[in-house]
């Protein structure tokens, strides 16, 4: 038997960090996938490949030992599988399993691949396991993983690569709603390879907060508000003023202290070149910029690849999906 799930990366266009602290943020998933193949065993061992990446690993579920061939198993992306596969087999048998995993995003990005490897876990493991968890269980599975993995995380990632579209987050996560763009946003995504990972960044913004909390606290009160008044943007296609809020909100993220000297000249060279707003999406620290982009958007693009890494953003609105092959 083979089960096959992928699930979709993400790019925050508000609310990255403050959403940590319970504010709304409001993010796409776009079509790059984590999939991941799950090959049934007979014995209890689990072997683990991520294609591109030549991580190989094996679990033995008997004695609990894990071995890994090149040593990055308390890093990376290897930690999120071995959580998640933990935290399921909790609620269900026990059975060793061959897993591939692609990742078609780049990893460690601010785009969500650790979520979406995590997500695409859960929900094959859930068909292998047959443990019968709805799409909310596996969210919120999912994001007990990043908790557990990252230290902090708000289930924004987790989320969007669950359920895939355009979503706006409620405060403290109480409320998501889909947003009804009926418009295709041109976006490009700029990546640099990261310096800090987001535990560390989340880390950082706290020590920020701490030392300066009524600053703080008041830009994540603009922070929030900008997210509000982007939702009504989004949704009346109002392009000048979604730009200004995104050129607002980079201002803001660089305050936090998660911007570098390479996303700022990416934010900056996108503008210059023709993109009506951009900024830093997700942790920061290197890491991706989005530019908002209704003209010269190949101009944008060739202009991003020519300092770093770019492509274009296609948002998709499906989530998690899982085949299975007997
Ligand atoms: C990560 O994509 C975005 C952050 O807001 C962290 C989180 O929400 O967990 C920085």
């Amino acid at each position: 038997m083979h089960i096959k799930a992928s699930a979709p990366g993400k790019v925050i266009l508000f609310g990255e960090h403050s959403v940590v602290y319970g504010k709304p943020a409001i993010a796409v998933a776009v079509k790059k996938y984590a999939h991941i193949t799950i090959k049934e065993r007979v014995d209890l061992q689990i072997n683990l490949e991520i294609m591109g990446l030549g991580v190989l690993a094996s679990l033995n579920l008997e004695d609990e030992t894990i071995s890994c061939k090149n040593n990055r198993m308390e890093t990376g992306i290897l930690k999120y599988v071995l959580k998640a596969l933990k935290l399921i087999q909790d609620k269900g048998p026990t059975k060793g399993m061959d897993i591939l995993l692609e990742i078609e995003m780049p990893v460690g990005a601010g785009l969500g691949s650790s979520a979406a490897v995590t997500v695409a876990t859960i929900a094959a493991a859930n068909k292998y396991y047959e443990t019968d968890l709805k799409l909310d269980e596996i969210a919120k599975l999912a994001h007990q993983v990043e908790l557990e993995v990252q230290g902090a995380a708000s289930p924004i990632d987790t989320t969007l690569s669950t359920y895939g579209g355009a979503l706006y987050l409620g405060r403290n996560t109480n409320r998501i709603e889909k947003l009804p763009l009926n418009w295709e946003l041109p976006l490009v995504i700029g990546h640099t390879p990261r310096e800090s990972n987001t535990a560390e960044l989340i880390k950082k913004v706290h020590s920020k907060m701490e030392e300066y909390p009524s600053i703080i606290y008041h830009i994540f009160k603009s922070m929030e508000q900008i997210t509000e008044e982007a939702r009504d943007a989004l949704i009346e296609k109002n392009e000048k003023k979604l730009a200004e809020l995104m050129n607002i909100n980079h201002g803001l993220l660089d305050a936090l202290g998660v911007n570098t000297p390479v996303l700022s000249e990416m934010v900056y060279a996108a503008r210059e070149t023709g993109a009506l707003g951009s900024k830093i999406t997700g942790a920061g620290g290197g890491g991706s910029i989005i530019a908002y982009c209704p003209v010269k958007i190949e101009e944008v693009l060739r202009k991003l690849q020519k300092i770093e890494n770019a492509f274009k953003a296609h948002i998709t609105y499906e989530g998690v999906c899982t085949n299975i092959k007997e």
